[in-house]
Order: C-alpha cells, then sequence, then structure tokens
C-alpha cells in the first residue's frame, strides 16, 4: 500500500466529512466542527496552513550532510523521528464512522509502533473514546493520555485509569475548555488556574502535558505548575475562530522558556518539510494530527504506518537539502526571513 492509495481509499470513505484536497488547507471543510474542519469560518485553521506554509526553507546542496540523524527522544523512548500522533477522537461525528474509535485506537497505537513512534489518544464527550483508546495501549504498549479540562477530579480519576494501562504521560488539552463536541454531551470543562494544575501535577508521577497553549505568560504559568511539556496548538484551529497559529508563536515562546520545559508543537503538519520548520523554530518535535485520520481511514494500521512513513521520508530529503545534520539541533539559518 503507498500513500496515493491511501488517500483515494480516504477520500471514498469520508464523503462529505473530508474531500481530501490537494492543500490541506482548511477552506472546502471550514466551520465542519463536528467534522474535520475549524471552527466558525475557519480562518483559525486556515491561518496555521497558511502561515506554516509562508514560511520558506532556503536550499543548500554543496555540504556534507549525507545521512541525516532522525532519531530523538522522547518521554524517555527512543523515537524514529520527531514526529507523534496527536490525539483526536469521535471517529463517528468527526469522520463519517468508517472505523470506530476503538479501530481508530488500534490502528494508532499498532500503526505509530510499526513506525517507531508513538501515539497519543483523546478524551470527548463519548466517555467510550477515552476508555477504548486505554485498552488498547494496555494491548499494545506505548501510548499517552490527554484528558479534557473536566473538573479536576474527574481528570484525576482519568490519570488513574492512565496508570493503570501503564501511559507513558498524562496531559489535558486546555484548548479543550469550551468545545462545542463537550457541550453536546453535557459535560462540564473550562479553563485551568495555576492551583488546578498544580494540584493535576501533583496527582501523578507521570510526565504531565498541557496541550493547547500559544503564549509565553502560559507556558511560565506551566513551568511554575512543574508541567513537563507543553503542545503549542490551536487544536487545529477547531476551537477558536480567529486565532493565531502555532508557528506565529513558537519561535519567542522557545527562546523565553524553551530551557525549562520540554515543548511540542502541532498545527498543519502535511509534509516532511513542515516538521522541519517547526524543528528549525526550537519545537523538540510535531504533533500530527488530521493525516493519520486518512492512514487509518484509508488502510488502518498499515496506512498510519503509510502516512508516518512518508513522512519521515519526505525530512529525511529536507534535511538533505538544507544541510541538516540532526533533528536534535536543527538551525534557525535554514529559514528564510
Ligand atoms: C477530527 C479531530 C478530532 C480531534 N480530537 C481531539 C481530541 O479528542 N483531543 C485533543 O486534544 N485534540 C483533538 N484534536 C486536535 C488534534 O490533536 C491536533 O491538535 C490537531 O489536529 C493538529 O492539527 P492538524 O490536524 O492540522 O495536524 C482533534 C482534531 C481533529 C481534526
Amino acid at each position: 500500500m503507498d500513500i496515493k492509495e491511501v488517500k483515494e481509499n480516504a477520500k471514498e470513505r469520508m464523503k462529505g466529512f473530508c474531500n481530501l484536497c490537494r492543500e490541506c488547507d482548511g477552506v472546502w471543510c471550514a466551520g465542519k466542527v463536528p467534522g474535520m474542519g475549524g471552527a466558525g469560518t475557519g480562518n483559525s485553521f486556515k491561518r496555521n496552513y497558511e502561515k506554516l506554509k509562508q514560511l520558506k526553507v532556503i536550499m543548500r546542496t554543496l555540504h556534507n550532510v549525507k545521512n541525516p540523524q532522525m532519531e530523538c527522544e522522547l518521554f524517555g523512548e527512543k523515537l524514529s523521528f520527531p514526529g507523534i500522533i496527536a490525539p483526536i477522537t469521535g471517529t463517528k461525528f468527526n469522520m463519517g464512522g468508517y472505523v470506530s474509535d476503538k479501530e481508530y485506537s488500534e490502528d494508532i497505537i499498532l500503526g505509530s509502533k510499526q513506525a517507531g513512534t508513538i501515539a497519543m489518544i483523546g478524551d470527548t464527550g463519548d466517555e467510550n473514546c477515552y476508555k477504548v483508546g486505554l485498552e488498547m495501549i494496555k494491548k499494545y504498549g506505548k501510548g499517552i493520555a490527554i484528558i479534557k479540562p473536566r473538573e479536576n477530579k474527574e481528570i484525576i480519576k482519568r490519570i488513574r485509569m492512565a496508570e493503570e494501562v501503564g501511559a507513558l504521560g498524562v496531559g489535558i488539552d486546555a484548548d479543550g475548555a469550551g468545545l462545542v463536541t463537550m457541550k453536546l454531551f453535557g459535560q462540564p470543562v473550562g479553563p485551568k488556574n495555576l492551583d488546578d494544575l498544580k494540584e493535576l501535577v501533583n496527582s501523578t508521577k507521570l510526565p504531565f502535558i498541557v496541550k493547547g497553549i500559544l503564549t509565553v505568560e502560559e507556558v511560565e504559568l506551566c513551568i511554575e505548575a512543574g508541567v513537563h511539556t507543553v503542545i503549542i496548538s490551536n487544536h487545529g484551529g477547531r476551537c477558536l475562530n480567529d486565532t493565531i497559529s502555532s508557528v506565529e508563536v513558537l519561535e519567542e515562546i522557545v527562546e523565553k522558556t524553551g530551557n525549562k520545559i520540554n515543548i511540542l508543537v502541532d498545527g498543519s503538519v502535511r509534509e516532511g518539510v513542515d516538521i522541519l520548520k517547526y524543528l528549525a523554530l526550537g519545537a523538540k518535535g510535531v504533533l500530527i494530527g488530521r493525516p493519520i485520520i486518512w492512514g487509518s481511514i484509508g488502510g488502518r494500521e498499515e496506512g498510519v504506518k503509510v502516512v508516518l512513513d512518508t513522512l519521515k521520508n519526505q525530512l529525511y530529503q529536507s534535511m538533505i537539502l538544507t544541510g541538516t545534520e540532526n533533528v536534535n539541533s536543527v538551525s534557525k539559518k535554514i529559514l528564510f526571513k
């Protein structure tokens, strides 16, 4: 199975939900939340795509980088490249239901394992989604659990469940504080303050992750609370219309806080060179969202592996073509500013 076949299958099986556009820019699917798109007019999703595409890399081909190194270590795991599967739930109402949430979780845990990396599982108003994600971590191995910003006692309950299955880390998608999908299920979510965060961090020995941060001040708050990793993200543009994109704030956040906390990023990673750009801006790694959905629906666990391998191969190529030796020390000089 190759990437073309995976995408063709997915296009057929996701009719009405995702058009598998040549450029996955948030235009066709604008407003489809629930669905595959961005919130409202889709401007936040579109901005993620546009700002990342506007950032250009400089090609250099006269150098000694013949075999770039892509291995890295995240959450105590040696990964084949710095690309982790983003937490995603709601296969029925978001993707059209070709795979169930259980099948999707199976695909991402197995597909990521085969590609030498790891996956995050998500949480939503349908409690079953989180449970089947954990089930698959227990059954097949590595994974991280990202919980909605519910009341702390509800989060802690779910942290215990993640500990029991041997998750590598736990966290919250803080930007899920006002999600429509949670409202649909009548489950309270909301913002967290310093004390809330401290309580969560202190409730577990696992690395604690906060996903969905876009400001230096909030990363500083996370540092004060003892958070292990922040993920610079606007949730694929699905939470708030007209917000800024990760790529616009990442560099400043890394400059001001990167020596005190682990920083990952997501938003519109569609090709290997996108990963390289985020690494050049200082992220330790990226999360991949929508393309993994195509992988699962288009080819189940093999499809997920094909998507990850394609990104990995493209990253390798773009490292050669920018003279980048190692993913752990990508120079800002490869960016055209
Ligand atoms: C259909 C769909 C469902 C998602 N569900 C979750 C979720 O349950 N928890 C979460 O933290 N993020 C969720 N996200 C956001 C992703 O984890 C990630 O931040 C985003 O998709 C990255 O952008 P990209 O899709 O452009 O790569 C979801 C995204 C999509 C497209």
